[in-house]
């Protein structure tokens, strides 16, 4: 069993829809409500938290709050906002599964929930974190925007969440500074930064976050082809 923590208490400046990106409309449902919705078809998914804006936005999300899905405002980092999520979550410490979802990527699926905690529980397993291989060639330029050399593309991935940890580990990954938390752009970084052992688990570009209008639009593409794939 394992408790899911569901990040939404960004303000989605790059969106610029003017309200967070969490409330954005997708396919007749904030944004949001994907992804609690995709975490809660899954047994193994004892409990869901969500981490909503700090601020009076936390009332916007109630009306269609799941019963069972505990709100609690997110802090000034995501970091922040995934420490304050855990300490409501009640989770089980020790060896237990804790799995970290960006409500950003609202195409999750049960599948992908299933393999990160099926890699996360094996013996010796820090975290065990979704991705996607890089496809696009990568080069590394200095300011002046002159290229100084072309990465091997082959292992390189680019990384997504859901991301599972082992309560303890994740809990002692997330007691650093805020500086440290502020400088953390995943998870998975504050347990690699202590020796911890992480995994990559293969999931499907569609696994895709929203940040552009571009990608809203994107998301409601691809959610409509897999309704027809589903109904069809
Ligand atoms: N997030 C969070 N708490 C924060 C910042 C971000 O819970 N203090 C969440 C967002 O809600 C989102 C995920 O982390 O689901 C990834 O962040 P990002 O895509 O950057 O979302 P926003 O911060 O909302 O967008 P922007 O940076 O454009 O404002
Ligand atoms: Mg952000």
């Amino acid at each position: 069993m394992a408790v899911a923590l569901v990040l939404a208490a960004g303000l989605g400046e790059r969106l610029g829809l003017g309200c967070p990106k969490a409330l954005a409309e997708l396919a007749g449902r904030p944004l949001w409500r994907h992804s609690v919705d995709a975490l809660g078809a899954v047994p193994a998914i004892e409990r869901i938290v969500l981490a909503t804006p700090p601020g009076q936005d936390a009332d916007a999300f109630a009306p269609s709050m799941p019963a069972g899905v505990i709100a609690v405002p997110g802090g000034a980092v995501r970091s922040e906002s995934v420490r304050l999520a855990l300490a409501a979550a009640g989770a089980g410490g020790g060896d237990s599964l804790v799995l970290v979802h960006d409500a950003a990527r609202p195409l999750l699926t049960a599948e992908i929930v299933q393999a990160t905690l099926a890699a996360a529980a094996r013996d010796g397993v820090d975290a065990a974190i979704a991705a996607t291989p890089v496809t696009d060639t990568i080069k590394q330029a200095n300011g002046d925007g002159v290229v100084l050399r072309t990465l091997d593309r082959s292992g390189l991935w680019s990384i997504q969440t859901p991301q599972v940890f082992r309560h303890a580990a994740l809990e002692r990954a997330l007691d650093v500074s805020v500086e440290v938390l502020a400088e953390a752009t995943d998870d998975a970084w504050l347990v690699e930064r202590m020796g911890g052992s992480v995994v990559i688990v293969p999931s499907p570009r569609e696994n895709m976050k929203v940040t552009t209008p571009l990608d809203l639009n994107l998301a409601e593409l691809l959610l409509a082809r897999r309704d027809e794939r589903v109904l069809g």
